[in-house]
């Protein structure tokens, strides 16, 4: 398994956002992580990227403990996330975001490129073309100038995803990345997640959209107040009473 999540808790004062929750991740697999607003969907990302640290529990990638290190080593053994409250540097280009991104996987490091050496401009430009690369793939190219602030809001969400990526992530986390976008948008982002698998890249979706789930994941995790009530596959979630009463049925009346 690439990622295994086992007995995570996670309390905050007396509330559970997370209890004692268990599931893993084959390598190559999508996988969905559904559930009502507050059932602990972004907490469960905070704990795996260590911007939590759990009451309880451990997270393991590929058999080696997460659990313990820095947001930065996490970065480094390669899972990559992206935020459901967009967090990009506003005040620096597409480009430039991208290439923070990259940052952990430079010998050099974006930010010591003032004293640069011949072998630290040849880095330089296999970053940029990587850049470019990425820029492509996210539906972004020509716009590598433009600044974060001014891009439209969907397209700010394709560059959260290309930053992610420029980490050269084994497990990307992806929350809510179509929050907000229209049938088309949403249907593009579908089409960019299966090809991010392709590369050979693992998937954890945090979605709300059920129609995009159903046809995007492999298999689903729902939670409910911070506990997992079922997991399988979209069609067994789609027919699972305790999953209809905790969120499916009431869909249409949200
Ligand atoms: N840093 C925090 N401190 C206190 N409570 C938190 C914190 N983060 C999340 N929570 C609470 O944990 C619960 C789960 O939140 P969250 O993981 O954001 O849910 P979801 O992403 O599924 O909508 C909510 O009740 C939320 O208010
Ligand atoms: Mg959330």
């Amino acid at each position: 398994m690439l990622l295994e999540i086992r007995d995570l808790s996670m309390i905050f004062g007396g509330l559970a956002a997370l209890r004692d929750v268990s599931f893993s991740l084959a390598e190559g697999e999508i996988l969905g992580l559904i559930g009502p607003n507050g059932a602990g969907k972004t907490t469960l990302f905070n704990v795996i990227t260590a911007f939590l640290t759990p009451t309880r529990g451990e997270v393991r990638l590929a058999g080696e403990p997460l659990t313990g290190l820095r947001t930065s080593r996490i970065t480094e053994r390669g899972v990559c996330r992206t935020f459901q409250n967009i967090r990009l540097f506003d005040q620096m280009t597409v480009e430039e975001n991208v290439m923070v991104g990259r940052h952990c996987r430079s010998r050099a490091g974006v930010w010591s490129s003032v004293l640069r050496t011949g072998s630290q401009k040849k880095e330089e430009g296999a970053i940029r073309e990587k850049t470019r690369e990425l820029l492509s793939l996210v539906g972004l190219s020509g716009h590598d100038q433009d600044l974060a602030a001014n891009l439209p809001y969907g397209l700010q969400r394709r560059l959260e995803i290309a930053r992610a990526l420029a980490g050269e992530p084994r497990l990307i986390l992806l929350d809510e990345p179509v929050a907000g976008m229209n049938d088309q948008e949403t249907e593009e982002i579908a089409g960019l997640i299966h090809k991010i698998r392709d590369f050979g890249i693992t998937i954890l979706l945090i979605e709300h959209d059920m129609s995009m789930v159903m046809k995007v994941c492999d298999r689903l995790v729902v939670l409910n107040f911070g506990e997992k009530i079922a997991e399988g596959t979209p069609q067994e979630i789609q027919s699972d009473p305790l999953v209809i009463e905790a969120y499916l049925g009431r869909e249409e009346g949200d």
